[in-house]
């Protein structure tokens, strides 16, 4: 029989797993969710407090609940966000030591539940992260995905298209590598509607000096918003939503998500945040861009940042 329904469950109910969670039933991606947490009434009061729009959604969907491990053995997703929070100044690499133990453990608990689905990670050092989850599952690379840069590109398409006066979602601009401060911004593949960002450095409307600003601002962003509100959820919480609809409806969609690298870009043995079609089998293939030198020497640079950082996480 022809399945009609599709089962997310999410492991993580704080702020960034419920911006998912809220997104996700405000799009109608799903027809069943489930909330795991390691403080199970955070599951409880948010699942209640989310089936309270189930009567007045435009798409309504059958059920959210409260759950355990043993609701993943027929989940088709399952999206992490568990983790402790970043503090305020600190990277995202220095939070390696204790949320690599907390996702080893969520990662043996899937493992056991029989699980066969797509695992869509955000859990912060993620590039890291979606690594340890992957060698502890032992699951087929591509059916794990990280959120990678997804929400790094993004801030940097807003930032872009305001300095040029177009719709943020007219724009074309990628940072890619490390979910963090050594990202790359890929200048020599933005564009809009076609338009390369040289011609706008050509014609005078930019300069490179107003793209490094906007790749700065746009790496900082995270920090600012910490710094203002101690906490960032609404933004990875679509960028979420809009990978496991990917998934769910197998839109071969292309995104910036963290997929491992077997030699694409001239690395390998990590996951990090680089073009990739995402479908109901995963990141189904990397594309391949022609980087500039620059740009892949920064790339290089920033997987040598995550191979000593996975080193860490592996002590
Ligand atoms: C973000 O970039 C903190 O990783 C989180 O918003």
């Amino acid at each position: 029989m022809k399945k009609t329904s599709n089962k997310v469950v999410l492991i993580g109910a704080g702020a960034v797993g419920t911006s998912f969670m809220y997104s996700a039933i405000n799009q109608g991606i799903a027809s069943d969710y489930v909330l795991i947490d390691a403080f199970p009434q955070a599951a409880q009061g948010n699942a209640l407090d989310l089936a309270d729009t189930m009567a007045v959604l435009p798409v309504p969907f059958t059920s959210i609940k409260a759950g355990d491990y043993s609701d993943c053995g027929d989940a088709d997703v399952i999206v992490i966000t568990a983790g402790r929070p970043q503090k305020e100044g600190e990277t995202r690499l220095e939070m390696v030591a204790g949320n690599a133990v907390i996702m080893k453990s969520i990662a043996e608990e899937v493992k056991k539940s029989g699980f066969k689905g797509i695992t869509v990670i955000a859990s912060n050092p993620v590039d890291v992260l979606t690594l340890v989850y992957q060698e502890v599952t032992g699951f087929d690379q591509h059916k794990v995905i990280g959120s990678g840069t997804t929400l790094d590109s993004a801030r940097l398409r807003r930032l872009l298209a305001d300095k040029l006066n177009v719709g943020a979602e007219s724009v074309d601009a990628f940072l890619a590598g490390e979910h963090g401060d050594s990202s790359v911004a890929v200048w020599s593949h933005a564009s809009v509607m076609g338009q390369p960002i040289s011609k706008y450095i050509a014609d005078g409307t930019i300069t490179q000096a107003d793209l490094d600003q906007i790749r700065e601002e746009a790496v900082h962003m995270a920090y600012k918003i910490i710094e203002l509100k101690r906490a960032t959820f609404y933004g990875i919480g679509v960028c979420l939503a809009k990978i496991v609809k990917a998934v769910l409806r197998n839109e071969r969609t292309t995104l910036m998500v963290g997929a491992k690298l077997n030699g694409e870009y001239g690395n390998k043995d990590l996951f990090t945040g680089v073009p990739a079609i995402i479908g109901q089998n995963g990141w189904e293939a990397i594309i391949e861009w022609n980087l500039t030198e620059n740009e892949q020497n920064l790339f290089n640079q920033s997987c040598a940042t995550l191979s000593t950082t996975i080193a860490k996480a592996r002590e």
